[in-house]
Order: C-alpha cells, then structure tokens, then sequence
C-alpha cells in the first residue's frame, strides 16, 4: 500500500547525519484482536485505550552510506544501553521487510537505542510500545529526508500502517486516548491495514481512566501470541468469534461515546474471559490465567458487588489482570489493591497506568 520507488537518496547530495526520538505508549484492548491473516490483517476490529506510563522510548541515528543495492540493513542496536542479539536480529528483519516502503534504509547506517519505562521482566508486553516508537522514527526519518508526510493525519496512518506489519496491536498505539484497527460498520473511515482515532468522540469519563496492571507472573509465556492468533485458524469457535466481536465493538462504541461505563466494563470483562476461553479451546489447548489471576478477577467482582464502584478487569493475552476504573474513585481502588491484590502479584509488583495523549517526539 505504501510501497515508494521513488524515495531514494541523492548521493551526490547526500544528507546530514541526525537523529530522531520517540516515546510511545502500551494500549490495552477492550475488544480484542485475536486471529489474523495475510499480512498481519486483523479478523476482526478492535478497540483499544491508549497507556501513559507503559513506553518505549527509541532514538534512531542515521549517517549516509551509499549502498543503494544493499540486500541488507547495517544497523547498530542497543536495548538499555547494551547489545541485544535477538533483538537486533528481530529489528534487522523488519527494517529489511520495509525496503520497499523505505528504500532509503539501504543508503544509511542506522543506529536504534531503545528502553521500556517498565522493568524488563515485569511480564508487560513491550511489542505495541516498541513497535509504534520503531515506526514513529521511520516515518519522522522519510519527513526529515523528502518531505513527504507533511500532514498531520497522513503521518499518523502511515506510522500505525508500519506499526501494524511489526506487532498487530501496535497500530492502535499511535493515537491519543483510544483506537479502532479494523473495518467495522461503527467507524467510518476505520481500516484492517491501519488504526484510526476514536478518543474524541467518547465521553470524558474514558479520558480519565486507570489501568493499573497486576502483575501476576512476569515469566515468559508458555504460548506466544504469534502462536496463539495461527491456532485460531483450527479453532472451531472461530467464526462465532469474530461476529461477536464485531457486535461487541459497535456496542462499546455507542457506550463509550454515552459515557456508559457499566456496558463498557461488562464488554471488558467478557472480552478477557473469551480471549481466554478461546485459548482453552485451542488444539492444542493451552492456558495462561494463573490462580492469582482468577483469585483477582473473583474479588474485582466482589468488590463491585459489596461497593457499587465501577471497577472492571481485563486481561492481554497473558496471567496480568488490568484493573479498569474512573478516576474519580482512586482513593478507594488503591486501597482495595493494597489491601486485597498485591497478595496475589509477583513480588507485589503493580504497574500503576491511565489513558494517555498518544506517542511524543522528543
Ligand atoms: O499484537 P499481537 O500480535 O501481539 O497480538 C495482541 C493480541 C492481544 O493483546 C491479546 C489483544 C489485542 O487486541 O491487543
């Protein structure tokens, strides 16, 4: 869709050595994107809640080569200041994929430093902020050498397109408050190739949202969900699936622009329990809730009954409990974490998060 024959470098006016930096937020999905296709198309649409205090930050340098037949990438790659194989084995690969979307990284020597704001076991998914800051920098890099994504908008859906073909769910990080990624009735405008805003249409009850994350067990999961998203192409729940996500996210849509936080946190909770029960009904079968995990999910449930405050949980594809609730009320949620949940978190380690303003150039 974005392929560009045409952006190649002068070598006869080669530019300046520089650098870029972006930090990008972790999302949390409400609907969930689980099952794919082709090139990291999803099966159904999603929605998802921006993060502010789960970031990567990446800062990519670039210097002129000219290598313009270059069948690879020449790039330097630091995680937390130091090497990382896998990584930069994994980054490498990607940034090869986009030559032709990029041709330009094949005249360049390109360095990426990057980090997460979390601790890197903490067991929080690091693919959405990592990708989206990853394809803010290309796409800031193609502006600062040719010009061409002047505008705002047509920046923003280009870096979520390139997001998109690194980690599905990271598309949807590019943008304030919350995203939509994939077609769907509900959204005009919405695509499967690249996410769209939707926070400026919700009520502003879902701009002062909290997610705190519980982490249950930050060890690496047993099913990744590469994995994952192929076993649902056996999955003979499949297709019940993917309609009744696209009818819960028309319904969470009409609720989150009514500020109706009950149908909000129902959809929720139904959702992460569905991602789960999806996985439990794979073959093989498999599952990544712990006992902590339910233990938690029960007493937020309890809770709500007992107090009649608006908590609600949900899940990514992993044993961390999302804690969802209004600001309002976070005197007493905080309390309730203290007294009743860091019981059952690894080390009583909890990510406090809310709904951010979206990735910052830095
Ligand atoms: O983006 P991926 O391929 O890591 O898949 C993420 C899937 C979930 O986190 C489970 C759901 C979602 O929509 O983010």
């Amino acid at each position: 869709m974005y392929e560009n024959p045409r952006l190649v470098l002068d070598s006869s006016n080669p530019p300046e050595p520089g650098s870029i930096v972006w930090r990008s937020p972790s999302n949390i999905a409400i609907v969930k994107y689980w099952g794919k296709y082709g090139l990291q198309l999803p099966r159904n649409p999603s929605l998802s809640l921006t993060l502010a205090s789960s970031f990567t930050d990446t800062q990519l340098e670039y210097e002129f080569r000219d290598e313009a037949h270059s069948k690879s990438v020449d790039l330097d790659f630091f995680f937390h200041q130091e090497t990382n194989e896998a990584f930069q084995a994994k980054t490498a690969a990607f940034l090869e994929s986009l030559f032709p979307v990029f041709p330009f990284l094949k005249q360049l020597k390109l360095t990426i430093r990057t980090g997460n704001s979390f601790p890197h076991s903490a067991g929080i998914a690091s693919s959405a902020s990592g990708m989206s800051a990853l394809a803010l920098c290309l796409c800031s890099l193609e502006d600062s050498l040719f010009g061409t994504l002047q505008d705002p908008a047509e920046f923003d859906r280009k870096a979520s397109f390139i997001a998109r073909l690194g980690s599905g769910s990271a598309c949807r990080s590019i943008f304030p408050h919350a995203a939509v990624w994939g077609r769907t009735q509900a959204v005009s405008g919405s695509s499967d190739e690249y996410a769209v805003p939707v926070g400026e249409q919700f009520h502003d009850v879902f701009r002062d949202l909290h997610d705190d994350i519980l982490i249950v067990s930050s060890d690496e999961k047993a099913v990744s969900s590469r994995d994952g998203h192929a076993l649902m192409d056996g999955n003979p729940f499949a297709e019940p699936r993917y309609a009744q996500a696209r009818q819960r996210l028309s319904t969470l849509y009409d609720a989150m622009r009514s500020g109706d936080l009950d149908t909000f946190g129902k959809i929720a909770e139904d959702e992460a329990l569905t991602l789960h029960a999806l996985m439990m009904c794979s073959n093989p079968s498999y599952m990544l809730m712990r006992p902590d995990s339910v233990a938690i999910m029960e007493k937020v449930r309890e809770y709500r009954a007992a107090t009649g405050h608006p908590v609600y949980f949900t899940l990514d594809a992993g044993p961390n409990v999302h804690l969802l609730y209004p600001g309002n009320i976070i005197h007493e949620v905080r309390a309730f974490i203290e007294d009743a949940l860091k019981k059952h978190c690894e080390n009583g380690y909890v990510q406090e998060d809310w709904v951010g303003e979206g990735p910052e150039e830095m």
